[in-house]
Order: structure tokens, then sequence, then C-alpha cells
């Protein structure tokens, strides 16, 4: 079989560089998409088969110029994988009550209209190989109800029907897309600063402040405390040899230590005893 190609976006940090280290290592031919730095710690790491790409995910102009880079060292060949993996947890926290829309919707514009834009492009290439896949990157948090901190979730639950509309419009023409839903993976996403945290509580006006404070933890405290953490190497490896090696590619992939038993307490559980779980892990 000739060499298998991909595209990895936001892949400078975390389980986009150990992703794709995982595929230059299996002897994929990699395309990794970066932000702001260029990835120089991932190149070191890989052989000449992986190069880099500016691909900012927001801005439509950057994801052409990055399309066609990709097209043009594909040379009439195709990309048999999209992972759609850039996100952001930042900037727009807060209750509901008092979140910022326009940073909610900048939060929007990264985790979900960029993974429009990014596959809209690549499908050209996409549709050229004879197993082409996407691999949308949602979150397990999609699961919780996060006091202070919805927007992120939100945003990953509608990457989830995005993919389930993918599936069936692709489906007849040989695309398989999926949903690799990680949790608990030792990242920056997840290191969380005083910064962060100094600016979740000063979105609240003088007059909510003391009331939110009085009930609920900062959300990224309780959500540690609930499950242990996996390398982001560990969980490349797994992503892997259960979704990437598949043959058929399922709806979803919860991935993450203890993270199995989310959709359970979804499906399962009265509504009214989740509520009362989510209750216990956010409120003080
Ligand atoms: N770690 C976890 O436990 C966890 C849990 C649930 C879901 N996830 C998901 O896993 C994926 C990877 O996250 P991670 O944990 O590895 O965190 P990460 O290291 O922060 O990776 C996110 C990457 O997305 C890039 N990015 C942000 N905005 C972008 C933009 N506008 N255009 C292109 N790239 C952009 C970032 O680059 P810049 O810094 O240069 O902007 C960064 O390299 C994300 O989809 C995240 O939501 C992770």
């Amino acid at each position: 079989m000739s060499t298998r190609t991909a595209l990895v976006t936001g892949a400078a940090s975390g389980i986009g560089k150990a992703l794709v280290e995982k595929l230059d290592r299996e002897g994929w031919r990699c395309f990794a998409g970066y932000n702001r730095q260029p990835p120089d710690a991932l190149l070191e790491t890989c052989s000449d088969r992986t190069q880099a790409v500016q691909c900012n995910v927001t801005d439509g102009e950057s994801v052409k110029s990055a399309l066609e880079e990709v097209g043009g060292a594909l040379a009439g060949g195709a990309l048999d994988l999209l992972v759609n993996n850039a996100a952001t947890t930042g900037g727009a926290g807060g209750g509901v009550e008092n979140v910022d829309i326009d940073r909610f919707k900048s939060l929007f514009e990264v985790n979900f209209w960029g993974q429009v834009r990014v596959t809209q492009a690549a499908l050209p290439f996409i549709r050229r190989s004879e197993d082409g896949r996407i691999i949308n990157v949602g979150s397990a948090s999609q699961y919780l109800t996060i006091p202070m901190g919805c927007s992120y979730p939100i945003s990953k639950a509608a990457l989830k029907r995005l993919t389930q509309a993918l599936r069936v419009e692709l489906k007849p023409f040989g695309v398989q897309v999926t949903c690799v839903e990680p949790g608990g993976v030792r990242t920056p996403m997840i290191d969380i600063s005083e910064e962060q945290r100094a600016e979740l509580w000063a979105s609240f006006p003088e007059h909510l402040l003391p009331q939110y404070e009085a009930q609920f933890k900062f959300p990224g405290d309780a959500i540690e405390s609930a499950f242990p953490l996996w390398s982001a190497e560990k969980f490349a490896d797994r992503v892997y040899h259960e979704v990437i090696s598949a043959k058929k590619l399922k709806v979803n992939y919860l991935i993450g230590p203890g993270v199995w038993v989310l959709p359970i307490i979804e499906r399962v559980v009265p509504d009214s005893l989740r509520e009362r779980i989510f209750e216990r892990m956010f409120r003080r």
C-alpha cells in the first residue's frame, strides 16, 4: 500500500502533536497544522515525511492557503485522514447570565466553524482516497453540565451533531467520519493558569460575583479532582489502535481515564439524579 497521508490541525502541542508523532512513527506522511508558533519540537522528533502547515482554522484565507499547500505537496494524490483537532477553552467563561456573547462566538469560531471550514477545504483531497476518513476531536465534557463553563462543552456537543450529519452525507462517497471524545489528558489545555482563574471570576459583575462564588467551585478544579490524567502519548496510541486502525468507524469513541461512565450516566440515570451528581461535583 502507498504511504498514507494525514492532516492534523492544532498539531503544535498536546494531543495533536502526539498524534502526528504516532502517525509519523507508523510510516504516515503528515501535514501538521499550527496556529501561532511553528511546531519546531514536533518536527525535531519526526521524519522528513512530516511537514508543518500554518492553518488558523478561524481564518478562511489561512485555511485556503494551507489546503493549497497540502494539495500541492500531494501532487494529485489523496489525503487519507483529516483530524479536526484544533480547539480552545479560553475566553468565554462565566455563567450563562453574564457570559460575553462575542467571546462565546469566538470560541465557536475555533471549535465548531473552524472544523466546518477545514472539512470543506480538505474534502476534495479526501474524496480521492480509497479509504478517506475524518476524525473530529470532541470532548467527554459534553456529557457534563458545567456551571460557569458551558461554552466549551456546548461547542463540542455541536461538533458531535456535525459528525453525525457528515457520516450520513459522506457515506455514499466512501468517506468515514467519527468523533473522538477525549477526557483527562494532560496537555496545555488543562493546565489552568492563575490568570485564567482570575479572568473567570472577573467576568462576573460586582453584584453577582459573591453569589456565584459562594455557590460554585472553579469548574476546572472540580473536573481535575474527579478524573485521573493520561499522557498525550498514551491517548494518541489508543486513538491510533482503536480508531485510525479500525476497519469501520463507529459514531464516536470516548477515550480517557474513567470517562466510560459518562454516557451511562446520561442514558440510564434519571434526570433528577444526574443533576444531583453534577450539583455535588460543582457546588461548594
Ligand atoms: N486534554 C484533554 O483532556 C481534552 C479533553 C477533551 C477534549 N480535548 C480536545 O482535544 C483537542 C486537543 O487539545 P489538547 O488537549 O491537546 O490542547 P492543546 O495542547 O491546547 O491543543 C489545542 C491546539 O489547538 C490549536 N488552536 C487553537 N486555536 C486555533 C486556531 N484558531 N487555529 C488553529 N489551531 C488552533 C492550539 O494552537 P495555538 O496555541 O497556537 O493557538 C493548540 O495547538 C481539542 O480539540 C480539545 O478540545 C482535550
